[in-house]
C-alpha cells in the first residue's frame, strides 16, 4: 500500500495543510527562503500533492467532492505564495534602493586637482614664445658626456668651471658623466643632429654644487637658445632677445649687453633686462649669458665657420619666474608647498 492511499482527503487533513501552508508561506522572510517554502508545501512530495495524488484511488462517487475540496487548497495556497512572493520581491527592491541611496546633500569629500608647476609653465611659455617664430624645441640628457658639457664648448682642461666646487662629477672618474652644469651642451648636441640652418630652443634642469639658500638652488632650470645660419650677427642676437624679453616682462622691457666671457662664445655678453614693472619700481636685472657662437664650437660640430656664423643665449628659468612674479626667496620654487603653486593658478 502506498502512503498517499493511506491519506484520507478529509476537510481536516485538507484544512490542515492549508493552515500550516499559509503561516510558512507569511513567515518566509526573502525571496530565497520563499522559494523553499513554497517547494514543501506546492512541491511534488507536499502534503497537497500527496492529497492530490490520492484521489485516484478514491472510489468514482467521491472523486468530484474530494477534487474540488483539494483543488481549492491548491488555489488557496498557490495564490497566497504568488502574493507573498510579488510582496517580498517589493520589499527587496526598496531595501535595496535605500541602500544605494545618494545623500546629495551630504558635505563632499574634497579632492585638491594637481598642477604643474610654475617653472614647468614657464618654461613651456618660453618654448611656445620661440615655435611662435620657426624655432624648434629640443632636449638632451642631464647625465652628460664632459665633453659635450665642456670640450666641445671649447673649455680649457683647467678651466675653472670644471673644478670640483662647481660641477657634480660622476663616478667613476673615467667614465667622464657630469650632471651638465648648463643647457649649452644642447648646442652641441643639435648641430650634430639636425640639418642646418639650426633654431633650437633647449630649455631643461642643470645642477651645480650651490648650497640652496634665498638665491641658489643646486638642481635648477636654464632655457638655452641656438641659431645658426648664413649671415647671422649680433644684431639678429639683439633682436631675439629683446622680442623675448618684451613678452616676458611687458612692452616696455628692453635689454642691455655688457661685455663677458665665455669660452663657447666670442664676442661673449652679459645681458641685463630692464624691467618695467618691478614692485619697487623699474630696474636692470642680470638675466642671462649670450653671445656669437665661437668658430671653435662651430668647428667641433663640423661646421665651416666661414661660412655659418651663429648665436645663442642661455638665461636662469628661476630667475625670470623670480623677476616676473617678485619673488624674493627661491627656496619656494623647489619646496613643493601647493600654497605656492596656487598663487599661478592650478592649470593642470
Ligand atoms: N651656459 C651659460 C651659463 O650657464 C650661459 C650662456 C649660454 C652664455 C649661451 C652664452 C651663450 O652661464
Amino acid at each position: 500500500m502506498s502512503e498517499s492511499q493511506q491519506q484520507p482527503i478529509s476537510q481536516t487533513a485538507v484544512d490542515e495543510a492549508v493552515a500550516t501552508a499559509l503561516a510558512a508561506v507569511a513567515a518566509a522572510p526573502d525571496v530565497a527562503t520563499f522559494r523553499t517554502v513554497r517547494a514543501e508545501h506546492l512541491g511534488e512530495t507536499s502534503v497537497l500533492a500527496t492529497l492530490n495524488g490520492a484521489l485516484k484511488s478514491l472510489p468514482n462517487d467521491q472523486k468530484a467532492a474530494a477534487g474540488k475540496l483539494v483543488g481549492q487548497a491548491k488555489a488557496r495556497v498557490s495564490q497566497a505564495f504568488v502574493a507573498r512572493e510579488a510582496e517580498l520581491a517589493v520589499a527587496e527592491e526598496t531595501q535595496r534602493l535605500a541602500a544605494e541611496a545618494v545623500d546629495v546633500t551630504a558635505v563632499a569629500t574634497r579632492w585638491t586637482p594637481g598642477a604643474r608647476h610654475p617653472l614647468s609653465l614657464l618654461m613651456e611659455h618660453v618654448s611656445e614664445i620661440f615655435v611662435g617664430m620657426g624655432w624648434e624645441v629640443a632636449e638632451g640628457p642631464e647625465l652628460e658626456n664632459e665633453w659635450f658639457n665642456f670640450d666641445a664648448l671649447n673649455f680649457d682642461e683647467d678651466h675653472p668651471a670644471r673644478a670640483l666646487q662647481d660641477t657634480f662629477f660622476v663616478e667613476p672618474a673615467d667614465s667622464h658623466l657630469v650632471l651638465r652644469t648648463h643647457t649649452s651642451p644642447v648646442q652641441i648636441r643639435s648641430l650634430l643632429e639636425r640639418e642646418l640652418p639650426v633654431y633650437v630652443i633647449a630649455p631643461g634642469k642643470v645642477y651645480r654644487t650651490d648650497e640652496l639658500d634665498p638665491t641658489h638652488t643646486p638642481v635648477f632650470h636654464q632655457v638655452e637658445g641656438i641659431a645658426v645660419d648664413k649671415g647671422l650677427t649680433m644684431a639678429h642676437l639683439r633682436g631675439t632677445l629683446e622680442h623675448f624679453a618684451r613678452l616676458m616682462f611687458g612692452e616696455e622691457a628692453k635689454i642691455r649687453l655688457r661685455p663677458n666671457y665665455f669660452p663657447f662664445t666670442e664676442p661673449s655678453a652679459e645681458m641685463d633686462v630692464w624691467q618695467p614693472n618691478a614692485k619697487g619700481g623699474a630696474r636692470w636685472v642680470e638675466w642671462g649669458g649670450c653671445g656669437m657662437v665661437n668658430a671653435n664650437v662651430l668647428r667641433a660640430a663640423g661646421i665651416n665657420p666661414e661660412v655659418y656664423q651663429g648665436f645663442a643665449f642661455g638665461v636662469g628659468v628661476e630667475r625670470t619666474l623670480q623677476f616676473r612674479n617678485d619673488l624674493n626667496d627661491m627656496r619656494d620654487m623647489v619646496e613643493g608647498d601647493l600654497r605656492f603653486s596656487r598663487q599661478f593658478g592650478m592649470v593642470l
